[in-house]
């Protein structure tokens, strides 16, 4: 960064007039940050040094009609590290200001944006209130690592000049979180929410239930979270979300722009609900319950009329809950399930979701089904060949791809990772990032993907700190892969890229593994 004589006056004369100490602005930092330092590598990035926008006390946010909330967001990212008051305004009557405006601009679709930082301000355009939003999350990455501190932090505050224009190439960046083999707590999954979204991750999917807990009140069978909540993994404490709770943790995430996907999984994965009414398996007798790993063992009972009454009384009230447009019914490792039985199940299922006003997405043995094209398998294979699979997108299903031996953020990265599963491999941040979404499947193209997802099983995942370690520094990567266009995919300059995002993880109390493959400084 190379300031003039001026610029440096201007900026101690602020910051005096502030009230803080001369001598944080006598010696500039060097140049940590550029727009063309963002993770996900936005679309076009240029720098321009003598572009750097300082945000002083006197700095307002001034919002079009419909930007409020993004706004109001960007203030409180703002607020705690700076200390300064950065009123949301209509206009900036003059003062400098950050800009968040709505237009039309066909180059950048429904999520992208425009982003100009200046000597004189910081324009952020975009078509909606989700391009804003991923917008301020590049704008972030252009302070100081400390403004992710929640404390307030004496020092100046320098945006880096230039321009950036972005937007997505898939349409769903997504990451999944088991909270079934051991439950988190509301505020935990909050706290996973924002880590998500710093990286332009817009749709959330709960694993809700499996063989061993299930984790949402359910009015009409009340005992499956009451009963079937109270089991995790290995014995440790189980637990459930009220429907009140869930909402709010639905509307959390719309407020961050993540759109909720719940799963409840079926025919398999069961045993929680089995073991909580009798009336859900073929003998009647209902099945003990199960804190072990194991899994396929579990299938609802096909032939049963009450499994599908059932299935519709669970259907109907998780779309009750959910403003987005999909319901994920698992459909996974079913292999208590004979074949013949699992196919009468997902015609009988799929349908009850769509009455509910809903459509489907399922983990890719759904494809077996021949779905309606409307409905999205999730391919967590390693690549190659999967029939199904590309029999679906030929006929005009999209897929979410999330390979095992890429996106699983449960997968050891290591021989001596102390926490995960290494069944489809050991995943070190290399391998998270070098794959392409539109190559992985014979016969699913660029055109077919409907994006990425990055699941965290939580077999051996019990704290936060847990999911973070697993999560980071692979989640950024998986994002950047369904983010950013294919041209920026550059493995060495990535490595420096991540490095630089490390000081935002320590402050913001990010527990995250030190690959010795990063480039970290
Ligand atoms: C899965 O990992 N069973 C979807």
């Amino acid at each position: 960064m190379r300031l003039s004589r001026a610029v440096l006056t201007a900026a101690v004369v602020s910051l005096t007039a502030a009230g803080l100490p001369a001598s944080a602005a006598a010696a500039p930092a060097a140049p940590e940050r550029s727009v063309t330092d963002v993770v996900p590598a936005p679309v076009s990035a240029q720098a321009d040094p003598r572009g750097d926008f300082r945000l002083t006390p006197f700095t307002v946010i001034t919002a079009d009609r419909g930007a409020g909330q993004v706004a109001d967001y960007l203030r409180g990212l703002l607020r705690p590290a700076t200390g300064y008051p950065l009123p949301v305004v209509p206009r900036a009557a003059g003062l400098p200001a950050i800009s968040l405006k709505l237009g039309h601009d066909a180059r950048i679709g429904t999520e992208g944006y425009e982003l100009k930082v200046a000597r004189d301000g910081v324009t952020l355009k975009a078509n909606t209130s989700d391009g804003l939003f991923d917008g301020v999350q590049s704008l972030r990455q252009l302070l100081p690592a400390a403004i992710e501190s929640p404390r307030v932090q004496h020092r100046t505050w320098t945006v880096a000049g230039g321009t950036i224009l972005d937007y997505p190439r898939f349409a769903q960046r997504g990451a999944m979180l088991d909270v079934a083999r051991h439950f988190f707590k509301p505020d935990q999954v909050k706290r996973y929410i924002d880590q998500i979204a710093q990286y332009k991750v817009n749709t959330l999917h709960l694993h809700l239930a499996d063989d061993q807990g299930w984790r949402i009140e359910i009015k009409s069978w009340p005992k499956l979270a009451t009963v079937g909540g109270q089991t995790a993994v290995g014995g440790d404490p189980g637990g459930y979300y009220t429907q009140a709770q869930y909402k709010d943790l639905v509307a959390y995430a719309a407020s961050r722009h993540i759109t909720v996907i719940p799963e409840i999984d079926m025919p398999g994965h069961t045993n929680a609900a089995q073991s909580t009414y009798a009336e859900l398996n073929c003998d009647g007798v209902a099945v003990p319950p199960r804190t072990d790993t194991e899994v396929g063992y579990s299938s609802l009972c096909i032939s049963s009329p009450i499994t599908y009454q059932f299935v519709e009384d669970v259907v109907r009230e998780l779309a009750a809950l959910t403003p987005g447009e999909y319901l994920h019914i698992g459909g996974d490792e079913a292999h208590s399930t004979p074949p013949a039985d699992y196919l009468a199940f997902e015609r009988k299922v799929q349908p009850i979701v769509a009455k509910y006003g809903k459509k489907v997405t399922g983990w890719h043995e759904i494809a077996k089904s021949v779905p309606p094209v409307s409905a999205v398998p999730q391919y967590w294979g390693f690549g190659g060949d999967d029939p199904d699979v590309a029999a679906a997108a030929a006929g005009g299903n999209k897929i979410l791809m999330s390979p095992a031996n890429h996106a699983y953020l449960d997968m050891k990265y290591t021989p001596r990772t102390p926490l995960g599963q290494d069944w489809a491999g050991l995943v070190e941040v290399r391998d998270s990032y070098d794959w392409d979404p539109a190559t992985l499947v014979n016969g699913v193209g660029e055109s077919q993907v409907a994006g990425v997802e990055a699941p965290l099983w939580t077999e051996t995942i019990r704290t936060s700190d847990d999911i973070e370690y697993m999560a980071f520094p692979r989640l950024p990567g998986i994002a950047e892969i369904g983010w950013s266009p294919r041209s920026t995919h550059d493995w060495d300059a990535y490595r420096l890229r991540l490095a630089k995002q490390a000081p935002r993880w320590v402050a913001q109390g990010i527990d995250f593994y030190r690959s010795p493959q990063v480039g970290w400084q």
